[in-house]
């Protein structure tokens, strides 16, 4: 665990605060100290968090929307001050065969889970000081790969690639940038599977074997990592890299 107040007096943005992982984040950071600028589409998502930790700030914007990004992304910098630490967690998940997936569908898995880390990676530089950090929401399957998920696993991939050059290229400004790779985690997405699969069963039972610790990660396990890597101290000399909380799913392939 992190000292008790490591982050007071740090501003954080997190975006996808609202989901299952992005609201562990965010209530990791604020727990920790930080100041936290928490943004999503999802008022109710928002919400919980907020009522869990009241001095977050929560912000409903659709991380789509460049000029929405700019605007909240300054608006932040005014209340909070300089943003310290990044945290893209937001993310959609579709799936479909690829002959059977509509162009919609494709662009808006695009749109939020690259485009949007884009945007706002673009309007937070700007406000953040030397030794800020960059922290993304990667995935095993930008590695893996996923039956189904391939739209989903190509973003992973390009978020996982966009890490590192953009990790060569804001390391003259005194940036870090870095990505968490989560497994399955019991969250969002992975709920979400569990209420549309004929047999929760069965994918409990591919939860446990997928990983060698024999289970799925609890969100607060994901939001440690992105603890360490946002740290000016402990994680000074880290960038350019993908820490991996899979519970060992990557070493049984
Ligand atoms: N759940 C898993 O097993 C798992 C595993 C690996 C990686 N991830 C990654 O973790 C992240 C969060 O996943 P989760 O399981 O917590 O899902 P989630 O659905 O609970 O969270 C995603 C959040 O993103 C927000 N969002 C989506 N589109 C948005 C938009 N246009 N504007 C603003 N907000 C938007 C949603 O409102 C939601 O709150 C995703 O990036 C996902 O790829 C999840």
């Amino acid at each position: 665990m992190p000292e008790q107040r490591e982050y007071a007096g740090r501003h954080v943005v997190v975006t996808g605060a609202g989901g299952g992982i992005g609201s562990a984040v965010a209530g990791a950071f604020a727990a920790a100290g930080a100041q936290v600028s928490a943004l999503d589409r999802d008022a109710e998502g928002l919400s919980g968090l907020q009522a869990a930790h009241p001095t977050v700030r929560g912000v409903r914007i659709d991380l789509t929307d460049e000029a929405a990004v700019s605007d909240a992304l300054e608006r932040s910098v005014q209340g909070c001050g300089s943003i310290d630490v990044l945290a893209t967690c937001a993310g959609v998940l579709r799936q479909g065969r690829i002959t059977e997936m509509s162009r919609e569908d494709f662009d808006t898995i695009v749109a939020v889970n690259l485009t949007a880390v884009f945007l706002a990676v673009k309007h937070a530089v700007p406000h953040m000081p030397d030794g800020g950090a960059i922290i993304h929401l990667s995935s095993v399957s930008a590695y893996a790969g996923s039956n189904g998920s391939w739209a989903y696993t190509a973003t992973k991939g390009a978020v996982s690639s966009l890490t590192f050059g953009t990790a060569q290229e804001l390391a003259s400004r005194g940036l870090r940038v870095n990505a968490v790779c989560p497994g399955w985690v019991d969250a969002g997405f992975t709920h979400q599977a569990l209420r549309t699969t004929p047999d929760p069963d069965v994918l409990h039972a591919a939860a446990r074997e997928a990983h060698a610790l024999g289970r799925m990660a609890r969100p607060d396990e994901v939001a440690e990592a992105f603890l360490f890597l946002g740290s000016p101290t402990r994680a000074s000399f880290i960038t350019g890299s993908e820490l991996f909380v899979d519970g060992g799913f990557m070493i049984k392939r």
